[in-house]
């Protein structure tokens, strides 16, 4: 049950993205003489000045400065904005219909607090709106580490599953699901799929987007059917089917407990593997080392980017440690797992990086 939203700000509730790269180019151009363009700025989407600064300082060779960046950066933001800053669309409606529903709001961005206020100021979005705001000169590691998320959702006393991030940035799905929150993602900055891949759980345009809602279950009931349809239709959904088939081929006389897995790999290939089991019991081999093996077989070393398992038991089943650490050999933090249960129909999704944080690596030999 979801009671709490936790909102990123710049491109979910301001149209700021492109405010904020022009004054990223200006500030560049005039203090550095450096013209930067839009692809140099993308990897830090989401993440704050202090590392967009430094990444940016340690690319081109700049003799950076953090604070001093920042001050010229949010002072060129602050100008550009004037007059022409709007929210986003559906966002003034979305956040109405949330306080209505009794759901409680948070702001969670990357940005300092300066620049939200700038932002606040120059569209008349009242910081009464909201139960909590949490700003990247808040926490010590910003997105996307989930500490953020975690810190927003502590401020409203909710656990991260009941706090459903809204976020444009695949940094911000990426905290997310480190901290253990839904997310729901808005296009504009990144694609679909690309959003998909960093946890994101529904994707749509806008708030626009989003149906109204007067109480906090039908938000809920509209949020998770929403969810199902999205996934069905999208890469989780694919998964999910490819290891829903072979769960069929489970060969599993002594257990009596069938699993099937489908993986995805880094260009779009699917595998799937069901566990087969061996009279001497160590013999058997799960689903999940079944799948990589096909996988790994047919295309040689690859990246796996997503995980689907299916299983019969109430709670959906995840992977074994065995096969946690086998996959951390192909796959890192940010792969998507998504769990579902055939008989009880629940439905799990996390990352990699969450169920298995501290893996063995052979490098202290090298
Ligand atoms: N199993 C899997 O296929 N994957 C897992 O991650 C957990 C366990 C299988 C192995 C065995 O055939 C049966 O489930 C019961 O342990």
């Amino acid at each position: 049950m979801i009671k709490a939203i936790l909102f990123d700000v710049d491109g979910v509730i301001f149209d700021s993205e492109k405010y904020i790269q022009q004054a990223y180019y200006n500030y560049y151009k005039v203090f550095y003489g450096k013209e930067i363009d839009y692809n140099d700025l993308l990897p830090y989407v989401g993440t704050g000045e202090a590392v967009s600064i430094r990444g940016l300082g340690e690319s081109l060779h700049l003799a950076w400065d953090v604070e001093r960046d920042k001050a010229g950066i949010y002072a060129e933001y602050d100008r550009l904005i004037q007059g022409v800053l709007k929210p986003m669309p559906g966002v003034r409606r979305f956040i109405d219909n949330a306080r209505r529903a009794g759901l409680k709001l948070a702001l969670a961005t990357s940005a300092d607090r300066t620049k939200l206020n700038s932002s606040m100021m120059a569209t008349g979005l009242e910081p009464e709106l909201f139960d909590s705001i949490v700003s990247g000169d808040m926490v010590v590691r910003t997105k996307p580490d989930g500490a953020i998320y975690r810190y927003a959702a502590g401020t409203l006393a909710l656990p991260n599953d009941q706090c459903l991030v809204i976020e444009d940035a695949l940094s911000g799905h990426i905290a997310a699901k480190n901290a253990g929150s839904p997310g729901l993602g808005v296009t504009g900055s990144f694609e679909e799929e690309k959003l998909i891949l960093s946890g994101a759980d529904l994707v749509i345009r806008d708030l626009s987007a989003f149906p109204s809602f007067s109480d906090a279950q039908q938000f809920n009931d509209i949020f998770e059917s929403m969810c199902l349809e999205f996934r069905g239709r999208t890469v989780p959904g694919k998964l999910l089917d490819a290891a829903s088939k072979v769960i069929e081929n489970s060969y599993s006389p002594y257990s009596h407990f069938p699993v099937g897995a489908a993986l995805l790999t880094q260009n779009g290939g699917i595998y799937s593997g069901c566990n087969v089991e061996n009279s001497s019991f160590g013999g058997t081999i799960c689903a999940e080392r079944g799948a990589a093996m096909t996988a790994l077989g047919a295309g040689g070393k690859t990246e796996f980017t997503a995980l689907a398992v299916v299983s019969d038991s109430e709670e959906p089943a995840p992977p074994c440690a065995i096969c946690r650490q086998f996959l951390s050999e192909f796959a890192g933090p940010d792969m998507q797992i998504y769990l579902l249960s055939r008989t009880s129909g629940k439905f799990r999704h996390m990352n990699f990086g969450s169920i298995m944080p501290f893996t063995f690596e052979l490098k202290s030999l090298n």
